[in-house]
């Protein structure tokens, strides 16, 4: 998180509930993760939380009021709304979202609001009925189809004694969600070449060798970079997932056709990784009719696919090589051996001998070795584990 933040201009926009109290500890986490926040509050907001406790975490003055010459004169909104990089109103209640959505203009904050071009978000906090009114919801849907992001709420106990959702989420929460905002900036400039998922090889029309790799860990990889600045081009085997934003996918079947993908999008690259499971062997034959049922034993004869990233790493305008290896047993040992063998930069190595990682699920835990040096990420989310392998790479990328 602490990347994202850092140096990043966040108005911090304060409307009346209960939920202020958490936009203290908000300010300081904020803060703490390298962001420079201002805050604003509404009239409303001041009954909850002082000012004075808002301007001595945020280490700036409060800003109050649209009408006071003396605080334009320091910093007026439109100032602010240049300033801001993020504008988040946290808490924001169900009277602030109405103002927000239907473009009412009638104190500093709702003014801010419509003079930036900062990126937008809201923090709802109210009583569970008032989440749920229609009007609430309406005012919610337009905020949303303009591009505003919705940080929450949580559902729970609420002050007013209700449960239900309506809770504004935790200040650790926000924070992150504010980090998620923006890019790392790790990757800036840099054009990035990705494999992911399996490849398929023919036996005939209907049949074809495969396996199980799903592509998550490399569409999270290809997800992180983007979001730390890369250009990406993903080029992904047949899998079932959605194409992630801001990134060129070109889509193949078998090794042969990801090969040539390869080549041709590596022209330039700075980096290439290499997460696909390439089938190592191809049918020696495609057959052009679907193969009938005939003797109990048939024999498949098999020929070694090209190894793609070998065949990267081997080319004279090389860019960074990251290839992976999926182990069963002296995980480490053969991985280091593959890193000599195909001449890598880096190599990830997955434990696939563990159940609880790897191929299918949502979580990874990788072992990175590079030349003079390795690094554990201890099992956690694929886009956590596609962040923290970003960040690994992007520190050795500028020791190259
Ligand atoms: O040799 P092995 O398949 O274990 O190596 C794994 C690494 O090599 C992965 O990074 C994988 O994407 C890459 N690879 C490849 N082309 C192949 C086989 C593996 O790029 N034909």
């Amino acid at each position: 998180m602490t990347a994202r933040l850092a140096n990043k201009r966040i108005v911090l926009g304060v409307s009346g509930g209960i939920a202020a109290y958490k936009s203290a500890d908000l300010i300081r986490r904020l803060r703490d993760a390298g962001a420079e926040v201002q805050v604003v509050m509404t009239a409303a907001a001041q009954s909850f939380i002082t000012p004075l406790t808002l301007q001595a975490l945020s280490g700036n003055p409060v800003h109050t009021d649209l009408l006071d010459p003396a605080a334009e004169a320091a910093m007026g909104h439109i100032e602010l709304a240049r300033w801001a990089d993020l504008v988040l109103v946290a808490p924001a209640s169900a009277d602030c979202l109405a103002r927000l959505a239907q473009g009412v203009a009638n104190d500093l904050l709702t003014t801010l609001w419509l003079a930036t071009k900062a990126k937008l978000a809201v923090a709802p906090a109210m009583n569970q009925q008032m989440w749920a009114a229609p009007a609430t919801r309406a005012n919610l849907a337009t905020l949303q189809a303009r591009g505003v992001a919705v940080f929450g709420p949580a559902a729970g106990s609420q002050a007013c004694g209700d449960v239900g959702e309506g809770r504004m989420l935790e200040s650790v929460e926000l924070a992150n969600a504010c980090a998620d905002q923006f890019e790392s900036g790790l990757l800036t400039g840099r054009h990035v070449v990705i494999t992911a998922g399996p490849t398929r090889e023919a036996l005939d029309p209907v049949r074809y060798l495969s396996n199980h790799s799903s592509g998550k860990m490399g569409f999270a990889i290809a997800e992180a970079c983007v979001e730390a600045g890369a250009r990406v081009t993903l080029i992904a085997g047949p899998v079932s997932l959605p194409t992630p934003a801001r990134l060129r996918r070109v889509n193949v079947v078998s090794a042969d056709e990801m090969l040539l993908a390869a080549q041709a999008a590596v022209e330039g690259a700075d980096v290439f990784v290499a997460t696909a499971a390439v089938a190592d062997y191809r049918p020696a034959r495609v057959a052009e009719q679907k193969i009938k049922k005939s003797a109990d034993v048939i024999a498949l004869e098999l020929i070694k696919n090209p190894d793609i990233v070998a065949t990267i790493a081997a080319r004279p305008d090389r860019p960074f090589v990251l290839g992976f290896a999926a182990e069963t047993e002296k995980v480490i040992e053969h991985a280091r051996e593959k890193l000599l063998r195909k001449k890598l930069d880096m190599i990830a190595c997955n434990d696939v001998a563990r159940a609880d990682i790897g191929f299918q699920s949502d979580d990874n835990a990788l072992t990175v070795i590079w030349a003079d040096g390795d690094r554990h990420l201890d099992k956690a989310g694929k886009t956590v584990i596609a962040r923290q392998l970003v960040e690994l790479l992007a520190e050795r990328l500028l020791q190259k």
